[in-house]
């Protein structure tokens, strides 16, 4: 299985930044063996599109997606709508919109398990706050967001799972996980998936995100259990964002 990078811009970058980071970001060097996606804001997408012209590479990525395919939802954007763009991944219960906009276990498992039925692999993101893990709660937290978001999903299918560690104290933060604990987390992480998804489980990539950058991600990249990143700040700039590439799979 290939490693997987994802890009995640939050909220930067309107259509007309989005068009100039994909074009510079094209003639970056990348690593063959490594797959790379970018999450954009849904105004973006088109732009990101039309300036990656027939190229795959890097992939489309959402930051959301609804659970529903059309009817009256206002704001909201179904899975059909991503598909139009050629999106492949999106991310859905993202800390930040569990945080701020209540996304709630049972909203991101209908989230994960619509986007899959379309053929979009869904980014399932899962992790801990800092008291959690000051209590010794990080497993018991991170057990049950994965047991609750993968309740609805097909195990099998052509869009498989991916899976982002992300604990909400290592995100922004400059303290990323350590790669003893991540490696633990990642572990546990599995063996949920092994038990609700039986063997379709070997298909999920797990991937940890939280103050990755170009100094730490090859030490990640090397960590057991670790499938790939997901990339918030250090994705921001195009360059910097291929250096980490770089830096990920090391000649
Ligand atoms: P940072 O890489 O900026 O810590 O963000 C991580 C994140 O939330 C990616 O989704």
């Amino acid at each position: 299985m290939k490693k997987l990078l994802i890009a995640n811009w939050k909220m930067h970058y309107g259509p007309i930044k989005a068009g100039a980071w994909i074009r510079a970001f094209r003639r970056e060097r990348l690593p063959k063996e490594l797959d790379i996606a970018v999450a954009v804001p849904f105004v973006s997408l088109a732009a990101a599109r039309s300036s990656l012209g027939r190229a795959s590479i890097p992939a489309l990525a959402a930051q959301d997606v609804f659970w529903n395919e059309e009817g009256a939802f206002t704001g909201e954007i179904s899975p059909g709508m991503l598909l139009e763009f050629g999106t492949e991944y999106c991310i859905v219960g993202h800390s930040e919109r569990r945080q701020y906009l209540g996304e709630t276990d049972e909203m991101v498992s209908k989230k994960a398990a619509a986007a899959q039925r379309s053929g979009i692999s869904p980014v399932i993101c899962v992790g801990e706050t800092k008291i959690q893990r000051a209590r010794g709660e990080a497993s018991k937290t991170v057990r049950s967001q994965i047991t609750a978001a993968v309740s609805q999903s097909k195990s099998e299918g052509k869009a498989p799972l991916v899976i982002a560690y992300e604990p909400l104290w290592a995100i922004g933060s400059g303290k990323s996980c350590s790669p003893q604990d991540t490696k633990e987390m990642h572990t546990i992480i599995r063996s949920v998936l092994e038990k609700k998804l039986g063997k379709a489980a070997s298909a999920v990539r797990i991937l940890y995100g939280g103050s990755v950058d170009v100094r730490n991600v090859a030490e990640y990249m090397t960590t057991t259990g670790v499938d790939g990143a997901l990339i918030g700040g250090a994705s921001l700039d195009p360059r910097n964002f291929g250096l980490l590439c770089r830096a990920a799979l090391p000649a």
